[in-house]
């Protein structure tokens, strides 16, 4: 569109104001400005806007709520039992043959933890100080000699820490993983919106944008070609988890097995949920359909319903774990698909048309919209869920302090190490209030799980106060 047409379409729409500084700019600038306008959906705008923005939508809730179908951590059931034992070994096989990739959502803005710079960039490890990047590159690392293949693994940035986030892993080698097999690949953005539906300016010539939430992932990593590399590299399933979680299993034979025997197209780990209301998303059946809802849209009646036995009937955790079918996402870009948008009230810094000055807001001024990929669960055919144990693998990295604050983060890195050093039958010196007396490490290339650590004979005495590395 020359600017003209931009300006008829912006008047149409009720956003000419981005316009207004059109006569101050150079020719640079004006292309700039007119190729991001060009990239509005002008279509979708006006329902978006009032939809969305100027209103939030109530979450269309299915018309049928119930308990969802769950696989157990630890099979009950003879049946269980055999079909674990059957997945483990399937998941152990595709593993061998390269079938699974690991992939991160990375391009998060990581606002609450407030550290500056890629969050995977943040150390967090209790002696040696690594860093979530580095933690997840050992793990992928340790994978792959453990069972023999050649893993690969997609980052998704953002264009916020794209630059950042490459240069980080060159400046580190990679962590000891081939170059050629760590493929980075950027998120879509939002626009950013006045709470009164105008769209806002970061420049003058620039719009504001923020990513479009993990849900964008679905869209990206076939827009970037990452999912055609997968095929060609046979890659069939991708283990997708989040920046911010070191305890993440990343390649679980168990959950990769338990998938592709029950033919699933997307499937996710619970955990159980500590009290009624606890800030995570709740996996229900909807209309007969995996679905999370949101705990802040769960009806308290049923956030509250308990069974005979006094348990929560809606007690399962959505922890941002899943394993997602490579031709699930072929499937769902091939005809086209809309996940629901989420609308975030934030503080965004803009240019206010009547002075040109670049106000820093400081106070929540605007919107942004995001899309979460949980919300993808409905549109699979299949969708398993695996109960996972908050202690083995959940202690994301959220906030400077508080709950989910890297002394947390650090404490629980501490106590599983400690679990699997004790059920190997080490002792752990313990203050009198039964909590750890020692600092504990455990390198990804020593031990991926209590089971690596039990099969090996390990001589091991720790003293109070000890820091103990293994590598
Ligand atoms: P969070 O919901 O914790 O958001 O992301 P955040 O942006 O990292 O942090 P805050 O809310 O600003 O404090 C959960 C995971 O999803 C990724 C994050 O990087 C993290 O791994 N994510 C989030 C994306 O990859 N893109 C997004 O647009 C949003």
């Amino acid at each position: 569109m020359n600017y003209e047409q931009t300006l008829e379409k912006s008047k149409k729409h009720n956003q000419q104001h981005l316009l207004t500084f059109w006569n101050e700019l150079d020719e640079s600038s004006r292309e700039k400005l007119l190729d991001q306008i060009g990239q509005i959906d002008f279509n979708s705008l006006d329902s978006k806007i009032q939809e969305y923005v100027k209103n939030s939508a109530p979450t269309k809730l299915p018309s049928k709520i119930e308990p969802a179908p769950v696989y157990p951590a630890i099979p009950q059931t003879p049946e269980h039992k055999e079909k674990f034992a059957k997945a483990k070994k399937l998941g152990e096989e595709l593993l061998s043959k390269g079938k699974v990739a690991a992939f991160v959502v990375a391009g998060g803005q990581g606002t609450r933890l407030g550290f500056d710079g890629p969050k995977g960039d943040f150390k967090v490890s209790p002696i040696k100080n690594k860093t979530l990047f580095q933690i997840f590159a050992e793990s992928i690392k340790a994978a792959g000699i453990k069972y023999g293949f050649q893993p690969h693994w997609y980052i998704m940035t953002s264009p916020l820490n794209d630059e950042p986030t490459r240069k980080i892993f060159k400046s580190n080698n990679f962590y000891g993983l081939k170059e050629q097999n760590v493929f980075f690949f950027q998120q879509g953005t939002e626009v950013n919106y006045s709470t009164d539906g105008k769209i806002l300016l970061a420049e003058k010539d620039t719009l504001a944008t923020s990513p479009d939430g993990h849900g964008g992932s679905l869209k990206a990593l076939y827009k970037s070609g990452a999912v055609a590399e997968m095929k060609k590299l046979g890659i069939e399933h991708i283990s997708y988890f989040q920046v911010d979680n070191p305890l993440i299993n990343i390649f679980d034979p168990l959950f990769i097995g338990l998938h592709a025997i029950d033919d699933a197209e997307m499937s996710s780990k619970y955990l159980t949920k500590c009290e009624p209301l606890e800030k995570v998303g709740n996996f229900c059946l909807g209309d007969g359909k995996v679905t999370v809802i949101e705990y802040s849209d769960l009806p308290d009646e049923l956030a509250y319903k308990k069974n005979p036995d006094g348990s929560l009937v809606f007690a399962l955790g959505s922890i941002a774990i899943h394993i997602i079918s490579r031709t699930f996402i072929e499937r769902l870009n091939a005809k086209g698909f809309a996940l629901p948008y989420h609308r975030a009230v934030k503080k965004i810094p803009y240019v206010d048309t009547t002075s040109g000055k670049i106000i820093k807001p400081e106070k929540p001024n605007g919107i942004k919209l995001e899309t979460f990929v949980f919300d993808a669960l409905p549109l699979a055919k299949e969708s398993i869920i695996l109960e996972t144990i908050r202690s083995d693998e959940f202690a994301p990295v959220k906030n400077a302090e508080g709950a989910d604050s890297p002394a947390v983060t650090k404490r629980m890195m501490v106590e599983r190490a400690a679990e699997w050093l004790e059920n190997a039958g080490i002792k752990i010196p313990k203050k009198p209030d039964g909590s750890i007396d020692c600092q504990i490490e455990i390198a990804p290339s020593f031990a991926l799980s209590a089971e690596d650590i039990a099969s090996k004979k390990i001589n091991l005495k720790i003293e109070s106060g000890q820091k103990v590395y293994l590598e």
